[in-house]
């Protein structure tokens, strides 16, 4: 499973990437007002720091509008990839991107019907948000697996990301169901990485080597 962070912060980013395991980013609206910058420059500054699919969301609802900023966001930089919410509109435009050899990330997916329509419509990616499943009472785990059952049945080559990841189980569970791609927020990396018997290893190693040395 591939390891994305979705995250607009280039710290973070750039922390993240220098532990060679990065590749590839993802960010939203959300993500990229916390920072309040300019977009475009956010954008250029990730693509200069990570080396592989970076997806920067439009704004516009409607067809016209999403298409219009897609084809702005992809002369940024050629690992741009054009989110783009599952409406109807959303799904005109995957299809028209699709035909001018613009990468897509249906995004805001929570169906398993959602998904197959964006893979339909020619997504290369399709982005659920299983922790916001999770929110509502739902199973955001279970949908991850209808839909890789799908793409797998009739060898959908769209990519799944795993989103709204909340905690590290998130991850185990969509590398153990064959997800292509977890997207993953800075502080469930670190959360990742540690482990309590690492650190109590090292300590006593560390002890131990002190004490031989002194002799
Ligand atoms: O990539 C999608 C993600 O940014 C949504 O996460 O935590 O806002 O549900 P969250």
């Amino acid at each position: 499973m591939r390891i994305f962070i979705d995250s607009a912060n280039i710290e973070e980013i750039r922390e993240i990437n220098s532990m060679g395991f990065l590749d590839g980013v993802t960010t939203n609206p959300s993500l990229v007002a916390k920072e309040k910058r300019n977009y475009r420059q956010v954008i250029q500054e990730i693509c200069a720091i990570v080396n592989g699919p970076i997806s920067a969301e439009v704004i516009g609802t409607d067809y016209e509008s999403m298409v219009r900023e897609a084809e702005e966001l992809a002369k940024i930089h050629p690992n741009v990839v054009i989110k783009i919410p599952l409406t109807e509109d959303g799904l005109k435009a995957i299809s028209t991107l699709r035909d001018m050899d613009i990468s897509t990330n249906a995004t805001l997916v929570f169906s398993a019907n959602q998904a197959l329509l964006a893979a339909r419509a020619g997504a290369s990616f399709v982005s659920p948000f299983i922790g916001r499943v999770d929110d509502i009472g739902n199973d955001g785990l279970f949908l991850l697996q209808d839909m890789l059952s799908i793409f797998d049945q009739y060898m959908i080559d769209t990519e799944v990301i795993a989103a709204s990841i909340r905690h590290p189980m998130h991850v185990v569970e969509a590398a153990k169901m064959g997800s292509h791609i977890a997207t993953i927020p800075y502080n469930i990396i670190k959360q990742m990485v540690k482990h309590p018997l690492t650190d109590a290893g090292i300590e006593k190693f560390l002890a131990d080597w002190k004490q031989n040395s002194q002799k």
